[in-house]
C-alpha cells in the first residue's frame, strides 16, 4: 500500500465506526469500533487511512506532518442533528413562569414561547441574526460540534422565513462549520391565523415551493403537537414537500400522543424528533419503517423530566436512535452535544457506545450525509475529535465541563487545546454597530 498523507495522527485509541451501510440499528448501536493503538491519516480533507499502527506499518508513507495523540480517544466530529439556530433574543424571563408550573403549550397559547421569539427575529435584521449565530456556533465547534442542521421557523411569514434561511445559508461560509438547512415554516399558528389553520397550510405550500426553488433548504418539518398543528394538517403539508423533493421530518409527540410518530412511519421519513409521548406502537411502526428517531434528552431535561423511551426503540424496536441538542432559546438553549450525552445517560438509559453512536454515523444519516460524515474511514470526510481522555465512558460521566483537546474540520485543525483557533470565525465583521465591547468579544 502506498499512501500520501498531509497528516497522520499517531499514538490514538480510535472509535471508527466504519464499517457496512446505513445508520446502526438496536443493539448494533453498541458497536463503535475501537482501536486501540490507532493511526488516522488525512489528506486533501479526506481520511485516506484509519486503521492499526501495525497495519500501517506495511504502507509506503509519503507524509507531511505526524502528529502524537498522546493515547486520546480519537472520534468522528461531532453531528447536531436538530437545532433552531438562527434566532433573535433569549427567553429568561420565562424561566420564573416555568418554576411556577405554568406549562410550556400554555406560555404559547398566550403569545409568548415560540411566537415570542418570532417577534424578536421578525424585527431582527440579517447582520445581526448572523451575529448571534456566530455566538453559538463557536460553543459547538469548541464543544466538538462539525456539522449543524439548523431549522427556521422563527419568521412565520415568507420575509422573514426566507431572512433565516439566507441567513443560515451565508453562515456556512463565514466560520467551518458545516450547515444543513431545514424549512419549519409550520412551527407555530400566528395568532391572526387563528381558526384559519388550513389557511396558513397553504401559505407554508406556496412558501415551501420557493424556498426549493431558490435551494435554501433540503429538509422539511412541522411541529405536530396538541394545539399547534394536527396530524391531518402535518400530512398535508409534508406530502406536499415530499412531492417538491424534500426530506421529511416532524416535531412529533413531543408532549401530547397525537400520532405524528405513526405518521412518520407512515410517510416514510427520515427521522422522527421528540417522540416523548409517542404510543409503543408508534415507536414500532417508525423503526419498522426505518425512521431514524431524533431523541432531545436536553428538552426532557428543561421542560418536563419525562424522557423518550430510547431503550425500548433500541431494544424491542430495533429502531435507529440519533441524539442532538434540539438548541432554541425555549425548550433547550444550550449549544452542548457533550451535555445532551450526559442526559441521554441519565434519562435515556443509553450506553456511551449507543451515545457515541447517535452523535455520529446515526447523526449524520438524519442529516442525510451518511456516506460523507460520521466516520473514521477511508473515503469520508476528515471532521476528527480528539478528546482530552481515552476513555468513551468519561464524556457521558462527567458532565458540565469541556473535554475536547482538539477539533478538525475537513482536514484543517480549527480547535486547539479546546479552543478555536484565531482568524477562523470572526463575528466582528458582522457585529451589529449597537453592541457594547463586552459582548464584542466572542
Ligand atoms: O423543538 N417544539 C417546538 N419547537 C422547539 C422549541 C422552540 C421554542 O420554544 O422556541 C422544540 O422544542
Ligand atoms: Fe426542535
Amino acid at each position: 500500500m502506498r499512501l500520501k498523507a498531509d497528516l497522520l495522527i499517531t499514538h490514538a485509541k480510535l472509535a471508527t465506526l466504519a464499517g457496512g451501510t446505513g445508520p446502526r440499528r438496536g443493539l448494533a448501536m453498541r458497536q463503535v469500533g475501537f482501536i486501540d493503538k490507532g493511526v488516522v491519516a488525512l489528506a486533501a480533507g479526506k481520511i485516506v487511512f484509519a486503521g492499526t499502527e501495525t497495519d500501517l506499518q506495511s504502507a509506503e508513507l509519503e507524509v507531511q506532518t505526524v502528529w502524537d495523540a498522546g493515547g486520546r480517544l480519537v472520534t468522528p466530529g461531532l453531528i447536531d442533528a436538530h437545532t433552531h439556530l438562527v434566532h433573535a433574543g433569549s427567553r429568561e424571563k420565562e424561566l420564573s413562569l416555568k418554576l411556577q408550573g405554568v406549562p410550556y403549550l400554555d406560555i404559547l397559547s398566550q403569545g409568548g414561547g415560540i411566537l415570542s421569539t418570532v417577534r424578536a427575529t421578525q424585527s431582527a435584521t440579517e447582520p445581526q441574526l448572523t451575529a448571534q449565530a456566530l455566538v453559538s456556533l463557536r460553543h459547538m465547534l469548541e464543544h466538538g460540534t462539525t456539522t449543524v442542521e439548523a431549522k427556521s421557523g422563527y419568521g412565520l411569514n415568507r420575509t422573514t422565513e426566507l431572512k433565516q434561511l439566507r441567513v443560515t445559508q451565508a453562515l456556512n461560509g463565514l466560520q467551518p462549520v458545516e450547515l444543513v438547512s431545514t424549512f419549519l415554516g409550520p412551527h407555530a399558528l400566528p395568532p391572526e391565523y387563528r381558526d384559519r389553520s388550513h389557511q396558513f397550510i397553504d401559505e407554508m405550500i406556496t412558501l415551501a415551493d420557493e424556498v426549493w426553488s431558490l435551494g435554501l433548504a433540503e429538509f422539511a418539518d412541522i411541529f405536530c403537537e396538541r394545539g399547534v398543528f394536527s396530524v391531518a394538517e402535518s400530512r398535508r403539508y409534508l406530502t406536499a414537500c415530499r412531492n417538491l423533493g424534500y426530506g421529511l421530518k416532524l416535531h412529533a409527540d413531543e408532549i401530547d400522543a397525537l400520532g405524528g410518530t405513526e405518521l412518520a412511519a407512515e410517510l416514510q421519513a427520515l427521522t422522527v424528533d421528540h417522540v416523548v409521548a409517542a404510543s409503543l406502537d408508534g415507536l414500532r411502526a417508525a423503526a419498522a419503517a426505518g425512521v431514524i428517531a431524533v431523541l432531545l434528552p436536553g428538552t426532557s431535561w428543561n421542560l418536563s423530566g419525562s424522557y423518550a423511551k430510547a431503550r425500548f426503540l433500541m431494544d424491542v424496536a430495533d429502531g435507529a436512535v440519533a441524539l442532538a441538542t434540539d438548541y432554541n432559546p425555549g425548550s433547550c438553549p444550550s449549544e452542548s452535544l457533550q451535555l445532551i450525552m450526559a442526559f441521554a445517560a441519565n434519562g435515556l438509559h443509553m450506553t456511551p457506545e449507543e451515545i457515541l453512536t447517535a452523535v455520529t454515523r446515526n447523526a449524520a444519516y438524519a442529516v442525510g450525509r451518511g456516506e460523507k460524515i460520521g466516520r473514521l474511514e477511508a473515503g469520508w470526510q476528515a471532521d476528527l475529535c480528539v478528546w482530552e481522555t481515552p476513555e468513551l465512558a468519561f464524556l457521558p460521566y462527567h458532565f458540565g465541563v469541556n473535554h475536547i483537546h482538539r477539533v478538525y474540520k475537513r482536514g484543517v485543525l480549527v480547535v486547539a487545546d479546546g479552543h478555536l483557533i484565531s482568524g477562523l470565525h470572526n463575528p466582528e465583521s458582522v457585529l451589529p454597530s449597537h453592541l457594547d465591547s463586552s459582548q464584542r468579544s466572542v
